[in-house]
């Protein structure tokens, strides 16, 4: 059975925070210190993460799982839980598709070991090629160790390895071009995300956001650029070079939501569901599993949820209430 919610959008893509815990201190995400993290109780085991996803893809059709933090990388035996992932099969025998979302500071060490327990496809986060100022939006002085895991993913042969720069209007959007062409030549899509209203510390404010508009105008500026029709319900809008040296993608979550074709819902770290980045209710799949409940409850709470999912995020109405958890516990 396909879950469909009240607005003809099917559920395919489950992104799972595995931890809310991060090795990196993005301003645009967290406070300098951290958040308070969950208690490890408090957490979802790998039974239970596969549990949830099991549901998910043996009866409900979600053919795509991503992996999420936090930094996902920080749970211990991540490649154990990946490997569980990618024994589950589709109803039609179809094996899901497993990527990963990570800020690849520790990449370059683990990125053998992830291809081989089954992942898929691999997102690297890099908001600048310059060391200070990766320094100061990161608070880490990784910037090295990210290149090095970027490379090393790439030559590993994931099936796509994509990198997410997020703009923040005189933060590092002078450097778009920079990392434009940082993707042409080591041929890996760059991402540009706009800035959205989910940091920790409430930084967030409207004339920070680089519009798709503008990131685009920059970049063809310098390599003509055509885009590619068909987005599907990928959050993405692409654009191909017209020399030939690959594509380029924007995320424009603010400027042009792109609600209307989400074919996503997330489980967090400490097991609850949630129908959207922004949703403000969430739905206690952990309670059910630590209270004895079955498969059945459990995929009942889900259709339940998914009935509940809104048409958008309401970003750009005055009546927008951010949800009151950061990025990086509700998962990426
Ligand atoms: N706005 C846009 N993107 C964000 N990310 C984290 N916080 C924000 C924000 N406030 C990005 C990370 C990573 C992905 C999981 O989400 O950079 O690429
Ligand atoms: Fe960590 Fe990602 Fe948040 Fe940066 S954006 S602090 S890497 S969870």
């Amino acid at each position: 059975m396909d879950l469909i919610d009240r607005y003809g959008r099917t559920v395919r893509d489950l992104r799972i925070s595995v931890t809310d815990r991060c090795n990196f201190r993005c301003t645009y995400c967290m406070p300098e210190e951290g958040l308070n993290w969950l208690d490890r109780a408090e957490v979802l085991t790998f039974e239970e993460i596969e549990r949830v996803a099991r549901i998910c893809v043996e009866r409900f059709g979600v053919d795509s799982l991503r992996l999420t933090g936090g930094e996902p990388t920080v749970r211990a035996h991540l490649p154990q839980l990946i490997e569980r992932l990618a024994a589950l099969r589709l109803e039609d025998g179809r094996k899901p598709d497993i990527a990963l979302t990570t800020n690849g500071a520790t990449l370059r060490n683990i990125a053998t070991e992830l291809r081989n327990a089954g992942l898929d496809r691999i997102n690297v986060s890099l908001d600048s090629l310059q060391r200070e100022r990766f320094l100061a939006m990161t608070r880490r002085d990784e910037l090295d160790n990210v290149l090095a895991g970027i490379q090393e993913a790439v030559t590993t042969g994931f099936d796509k390895v994509k990198v997410n720069t997020v703009v923040e209007r005189g933060t590092n959007d002078d450097e778009i071009l920079d990392l434009a062409t940082f993707g042409r030549d080591l041929g890996v899509e760059v991402r540009f995300i706009e800035f959205m209203p989910l940091d920790a510390t409430n930084e967030w404010e409207r004339q920070k956001v680089v519009t798709q508009e503008e990131i685009v105008a920059a970049i063809g500026e310098v390599y003509p650029l055509e885009q590619i029709p068909a987005r599907g319900a990928a959050p993405a809008d692409r654009w191909r070079y017209l020399d030939g040296h690959g594509t380029v993608g924007v995320i424009p979550s603010v400027s042009q939501p792109f609600c209307g074709d989400c074919d996503r819902v997330r489980i967090t770290s400490d097991g609850q569901f949630r129908t959207c980045l922004f949703a403000t209710n969430e739905f206690d799949l952990r309670a059910i599993m630590r209270n004895g409940g079955t498969d059945d409850e459990m995929a009942q709470v889900i259709i339940d949820a998914v009935a509940t999912k809104w048409a958008g995020h309401q970003i750009n109405q005055v009546n927008f209430i951010r949800p009151n958890r950061s990025m990086s516990q509700i998962g990426g």
